[in-house]
């Protein structure tokens, strides 16, 4: 009934709402609406209320609730369900936790500030409170394992597209990192159950430094990691960004249930890849070696030349690319 409540408040614009119109509406008692209001007003909904005119919507809070990503979204079954905290310890955990029990396909689950984030490589990921956009989205699909790294890449396109959409240069760090001005501003953890053969679910894990100032970094990533604030000089949407990314990401990932392959998604990795025709390092489990990127191929894998003309393909691993300022 809240929910119901403030979509009508939401969608009178500036005009004020009645509470007779609300109550004849939604069949509900002009008491029990100002209990809603009230209790929207607590979750940060800023309602005047003038007696004999009704209720007006003078400011949503800044949350990633369904409730305010909704209208930005249009996709068919991607964040269908948004399952919002305030603060938990990571949401790939969490998403794991409700796929392994069955969550629906196409679920996310948004937080507002992580305390356990996750990164790759068993690294931690700072996730300050209502200064980014920290999500998972649980996908089941019918894929064989060795296919489950392609969901990095898809979801490393939509989330290049969603940020050039708004102006934003951002450029992809194969396979899994978005980089804005040489400095990371996005990164992408995937994690996966299943059997040898078969899949039970994959989480797509993707955190997004929108707001942060320069004193939510550590020290140890300063000179590497950047916030969108930080480069534009101005605070963004965490709203229509979350949006774009989902909406962008159900097109690119239905086209490759379909089609069975990330062309799409790769045309996109290229196009804004920051690592091609460049020299990169590359990390592999003990070994560490210095190549050229030339190429990313159809299944996604990066295509390198080593120092004596070797070419060949890396699946994973990680790579820093030589700038400026040595290495990101
Ligand atoms: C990396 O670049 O190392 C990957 C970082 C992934 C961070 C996101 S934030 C949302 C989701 N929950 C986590 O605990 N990690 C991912």
């Amino acid at each position: 009934m809240k929910e119901k409540i403030l979509d009508l408040i939401k969608s009178s614009g500036d005009e004020y709402i009645s509470g007779q119109y609300i109550s004849e509406k939604l069949g509900v008692s002009r008491t029990a609406i100002w209990k809603y209001i009230n209790a929207l007003k607590e979750d940060g909904y800023i309602i005047e209320s003038i007696s004999k005119r009704g209720y007006k919507l003078l400011s949503s809070p800044d949350v990633l609730t369904f409730k305010e990503v909704k209208e930005y979204l249009h996709t068919k079954y991607i964040g269908n369900k948004i399952i919002h905290f305030h603060s938990i310890d990571s949401t790939n955990k969490k998403a794991k936790e409700l796929a392994s029990l069955g969550e629906d396909n196409g679920t996310v689950i948004i937080s507002e500030e992580q305390i356990g984030g996750k990164g790759r490589l068993g690294r931690s990921w700072i996730s300050p409170k209502y200064k980014g956009i920290w999500l998972s989205i649980i996908l089941t699909p019918d894929i064989e394992p060795l296919e489950v790294p392609k969901t990095t890449q898809i979801a490393a396109a939509a989330v290049c597209s969603a940020l050039r959409e708004m102006d934003v240069e951002g450029f992809i760090k194969w396979p899994n990192d978005i980089i804005v001005e040489s400095k990371k501003v996005c990164g992408i953890l995937t994690e996966m159950s299943g059997e040898l053969n078969r899949v039970n679910y994959v989480v797509v894990g993707i955190g997004i430094n929108a707001n942060l100032d320069i004193d939510d970094f550590s020290e140890d990533i300063k000179n590497t990691a950047t916030s969108l604030k930080i480069q534009l000089n101005k605070n963004i949407c965490r709203k229509t960004l979350t949006a774009r990314v989902l909406n962008n990401f159900e097109e690119l990932y239905d086209d490759f249930l379909s089609k069975g392959d990330i062309s799409k998604s790769l045309d996109i990795c290229r196009k804004y890849s920051i690592v091609l025709d460049r020299e990169v390092r590359i990390i592999n489990r003990n070994e560490e070696y210095i190549a050229k990127a030339v190429d990313i191929d159809d299944q996604g894998r990066l295509i390198i030349e080593n120092k004596d003309g070797n070419i060949y393909p890396i699946i994973s691993g990680e790579i820093s690319i030589r700038g400026l300022n040595g290495y990101i």
